[in-house]
């Protein structure tokens, strides 16, 4: 198969990171006989820096011809005094708009080898597998109006929280349909105590639900699911919920798991799939080489998987994953008292090791 992506590395530590998952992807289109055609291109505050545009027109055209397309991160201090529209995340935001990606699924799972990782209680966070189901092109992310207004210490600032109905209505089709191949478990996340927005989506779900009888649909306040995600992190399955608070639980999630650092994305529902780590550009720790790239890498299985339908192929990336953390291989976030962190590229090249030697198992070999 021919495997038509762009790449847009971006800020931070996205570079470093999306430079190993490249080089894990082409492991995997090498062990199963695939074909990768690349397109770099920039975005956010590197493409602010090129083009005074944090998601240039070429971006989005290369995007567009794209089956797919991989993200590093976006965000850097250097424009942080911006206005909205010339900022790294408004590149971002907008590339999801045009991509039509509404649904941005956030795998969070448990890796055995890390149970000195989490700040949780061993027996509290093993067996976790969590899907967190993020609608991403509503919210206040992207509710008119919005603004900034008035004069120094007279300042009003607003954000609008819209949500139709169809838009809850195919993010909820999404999350039923994930957790009829999973634990039938959806638990809907909300604040119908207190939005408009929240009562809306609570009865759209619902009714979503009602053609999914095996399913079990709970709703949990977002406070309340907030809580619980620390408490008793194994009972969560599909996780649904709005734009802002799929962000906010998302990088709980990775804070439960060990690290945010090994949580990957993907942005489906349009054309092109899009496919980032959860992490962010990390300014703090750029252009250091310590940064995990276990995010990005495994952005590259959910991208095998959802816009290739290469299931084969996805699991070996998720096992040489596996695999290199069971051997022990830590990256700076992971690493605690109890192990010598390795780089960015040593933590990569054990990962691609490990695709290799899977493809050249037998049950591996493509057909
Ligand atoms: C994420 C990020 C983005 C978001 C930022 C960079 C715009 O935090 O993907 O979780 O808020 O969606
Ligand atoms: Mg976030």
């Amino acid at each position: 198969m021919l495997l038509k992506l762009t790449v847009l590395p971006g800020d931070g530590i996205g570079p470093e990171v999306t430079e190993q998952a490249v080089l894990a992807l082409q492991a995997a289109a090498d062990g199963f006989g695939h074909q990768l055609q690349l397109q770099r291109k920039a975005i956010g505050g590197a493409a602010l820096q090129e083009a005074n545009d944090p998601l240039p027109s070429d971006t989005i055209h290369s995007c567009l011809a794209s089956t797919a397309v991989l993200l590093g991160a976006v965000g850097s201090p250097a424009f942080d005094h911006n206005p909205g529209h010339l900022r790294p995340e408004a590149g971002l935001l907008r590339l999801r708009r045009e991509l039509g990606a509404y649904a941005n699924l956030r795998p969070a799972v448990f890796f055995p080898a890390l149970e000195d990782c989490s700040p949780l209680r061993a027996d509290l966070v093993r067996g976790t597998d969590i899907m967190i189901v993020r609608e991403l092109l509503g919210g206040a992310y992207f509710g008119q109006p919005r603004s900034i207004e008035g004069g120094p210490g007279a300042r009003v600032a607003i954000n609008t929280m819209r949500y139709a109905e169809h838009e809850v209505e195919r993010i909820a089709r999404v999350a039923f349909e994930l957790a009829m191949k999973r634990k039938k478990k959806v638990l809907s996340v909300d604040k119908a105590n207190v939005l408009e927005c929240s009562r809306l989506w609570r009865d759209v779900v619902t009714g979503v639900g009602k053609n999914y009888p095996e399913v079990k649909l709970g709703h949990q306040y977002v406070d309340s699911a907030a809580m619980l995600l620390v408490q008793r992190p194994t009972d969560f399955d599909v996780v649904l919920t709005e734009n802002m608070f799929g962000d906010i639980l998302s990088d709980q999630a990775g804070g439960v798991v060990g690290s945010l650092g090994l949580l990957a994305s993907a942005s489906i529902g349009g054309p092109v799939g899009l496919y980032e780590p959860v992490h962010g550009s990390a300014p703090d720790i750029a252009g250091k080489g310590i940064a995990n790239p276990l995010g990005a890498i495994l952005s590259v299985a959910m991208l095998l998987r959802h816009s290739f339908s290469l299931e084969r192929e996805a699991a070996a990336v998720e096992a040489a994953v596996s695999a290199v953390l069971s051997e022990g291989s830590r990256t700076a976030d992971l690493a605690g008292k109890t192990h010598s962190a390795i780089s960015t590229a040593e933590m990569g090249r054990r990962v691609v090791d490990a695709v290799k030697a899977h493809a050249s198992l037998p049950h591996a070999v493509s057909s």
